[in-house]
């Protein structure tokens, strides 16, 4: 429970980044939603106003209708101003891995098309280096599940399908994730995330490496920022 009020406590503070006029990424997962929440209710009592936001999920698109955020798209608005989203791990460099929510390829485009990227967690998902606490998630096209299995094993990780009730579970984009394990973690995630990106069958992998300016990480000490100030 108190993890809860946690990942709520960050991300009410990221949102006060967020000013009238600008364009918004809204993230995916339990704690994104405390973020289209509260971005929800400053704009209920009037506190903001001319927000459009970008979800970076079908479930995150609900839930904004469902607190009154009008949402637009990359097509109409290709440059948002601020990006508020959770992650799986965040070193103290601000490397990141998300997508144990399975939204990471919509969440990377809409990082990459994002001028600030703030990251927003509970104090459990900071990690001195990635992939040692969450596994790694790899979007895969149905197609090419078993060569790309076998070419991230080549790479040294454990692949496994991620499932639902049994069945593959499949992305908002009709993909399958491979979630990959490394036993002491991984040695160099950039030289992992090029090697990963090369291989066809390959959409998206969850290394987040160099893309959040900000940090708001919420635990039994209180709110610490890292990177860049709010
Ligand atoms: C969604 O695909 C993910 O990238 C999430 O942002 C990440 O898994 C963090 O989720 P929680 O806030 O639910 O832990």
């Amino acid at each position: 429970m108190i993890v809860e009020e946690f990942k709520r406590q960050a991300a009410e503070t990221a949102v006060t980044a967020i000013q009238s006029g600008m364009v918004v990424g809204l993230g995916t997962g339990s704690t994104a939603v405390f973020a289209v929440r509260a971005l929800g209710k400053l704009l209920q009592d009037g506190r903001l106003h001319t927000i459009v936001a970008i979800p970076t999920s079908e479930a995150t698109a609900r839930e904004a209708e469902r607190v009154g955020i009008p949402l637009t798209t990359l097509d109409q608005h290709p440059l948002i101003d601020v990006g508020i989203d959770g992650a799986d791990e965040i070193t103290p460099t601000l490397d990141l891995i998300k997508g144990l929510g399975g939204a990471l390829l919509r969440e990377k485009i809409i990082t990459l098309a994002t001028k600030r990227f703030i990251v927003i967690a509970d104090s459990s998902k900071k990690v001195p280096r990635l992939g040692i606490r969450a596994p790694l998630p790899v979007e895969v096209i149905p197609f090419a599940r078993q060569p790309v299995h076998d070419y991230l094993v080549s790479l040294g990780a454990r692949p496994v399908l991620r499932a639902r009730q049994g069945q593959p579970f499949i992305t908002d984009e009709g993909n399958i994730i491979l979630d990959c394990h490394f036993d002491n973690g991984i040695p160099d995630p950039l030289w992992l995330a090029q090697a990963i990106k090369q291989r066809p069958g390959v959409v998206e992998h969850g290394l987040f490496l160099g893309l959040a300016q900000t940090a708001v990480i919420a635990g039994t000490t209180g709110i610490e920022l890292l990177g860049q100030p709010l």
